[in-house]
């Protein structure tokens, strides 16, 4: 098969960030997807459905003019936040889900929540009113090992939250472990996970093959070899609680290569086409229209999109960079390697 057509995929996780970053990568997203959850944790983090709204303006005002793409909108929880204006914000069509960012865990996650018990008020009203809780999943204790914090994440908030709000709408983002995929295929039909491209390409030996290599570096951490192979079958499983979330995450290539590199690699560039590539890999290009364009909406209870995108066996070469403005570029994701999928204009 050299081509092959799919239903217009979306993206479950992206970062647009704001300004001229935002200007610079948002056209990258809209060209091969036709929805996007987008993450909320600017600076300031996006905490309230009035702030999501004025967010979604400024970024529908920099896609592309002859491109249909909707931003879905979060709201970043925090240990005060307004289980009102979540559930007004739902009702109104501003916010789609809500982001929880243990406090410490992750880029931009200064004001995320430092007391799951104060959310509960928060996530009882969103189980009433069906409305999405999206999961960075790794505890910020630092006496656990930096490779266990997903696992652990668990057994200590996961689990105890999912008994007490059995029918709350969970997706746990980003995976990156085996125990990951069995907590998530092991739950009800209201758990899912979101499964990005890199991890599904690059295991931790990758972040130091030849010397330390910063535009490998995200968080959660790639793990171990076992780890990605249980994503990729995961991923191209057929399962329906696994779906595409690239958690393209850009930074300027300036805060990346430095003595305290930010977390977060930038894919949204090449997404679907390294998607396409892992799923030939395995054997599983007839599973990639489920992953891509039907798990995800069918879970967030949204028709999946009309149109169609093509995809066509042909080799080129991921571009080095991209300009935003200035002096300032992000570096994408395998930069100048060739990929064996591309999508067709
Ligand atoms: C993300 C970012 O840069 O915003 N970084 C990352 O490494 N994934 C934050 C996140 O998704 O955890
Ligand atoms: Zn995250
Ligand atoms: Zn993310």
């Amino acid at each position: 098969m050299d081509r092959l057509t799919l239903r217009r995929p979306d993206d479950w996780h992206v970062h647009f960030r704001d300004g001229a970053m935002m200007a610079a990568v948002v056209p990258h997203t809209a060209r091969q997807m036709a929805r996007a959850i987008v993450m909320p944790n600017l600076v300031p983090p996006v905490t309230t459905a009035a702030l999501a709204d004025d967010y979604r303006d400024r970024i529908l005002a920099v896609v592309p003019d002859g491109i249909d793409f909707t931003p879905l909108m979060t709201a970043y929880l925090t240990d005060d936040t307004d289980p009102d204006d979540l559930a007004a914000g739902h009702a109104d069509g501003v916010l789609t889900a809500v982001k929880l960012y243990p406090a410490g865990a992750t880029t931009n996650s200064a004001n995320g929540v430092t007391d799951i018990e104060r959310t509960y008020p928060a996530l009882e009203r969103m189980a009433e009113i069906g409305m999405p809780l999206l999961i960075h999943g790794e505890v910020t204790d630092p006496e656990i090992d930096i490779y266990d914090r997903e696992a652990v994440f668990i057994d200590r908030i996961l689990t105890p939250m999912i008994e007490r709000l059995p029918t709350l709408k969970i997706v746990f983002e980003h995976i990156t472990t085996a125990d990951a995929v069995a907590f998530v295929e092991g739950a009800g039909d209201n758990v899912a996970a979101t499964v990005t491209a890199h991890h599904l390409v690059i295991n931790r030996n990758d972040i130091f093959k030849g010397g330390i290599r910063p535009h490998m570096y995200c968080l959660p951490v790639a793990k171990r070899e076992a780890h990605r192979l249980a994503l990729r079958k995961a991923a191209t499983s057929g399962n329906a609680k696994f779906f595409l979330g690239t958690d393209t995450a850009p930074h300027a290539v300036h805060e990346k290569e430095s003595a305290c590199g930010c977390a977060g690699i930038f894919s949204a560039m090449t997404a679907i086409e390294i998607y396409a590539q892992v799923f030939d890999e395995e054997g599983a290009l007839d599973k990639l229209e489920g992953f891509a364009s039907l798990n995800g909406p069918r879970f967030y209870g949204m028709p999946a999109n009309d149109g169609t995108v093509t995809l066509e066996r042909r080799s080129w070469i991921v571009p080095e960079a991209i300009q935003v403005d200035g002096g300032t570029t992000i570096m994408p994701f395998q930069a100048g390697e060739a990929l064996g999928w591309r999508l067709a204009d």
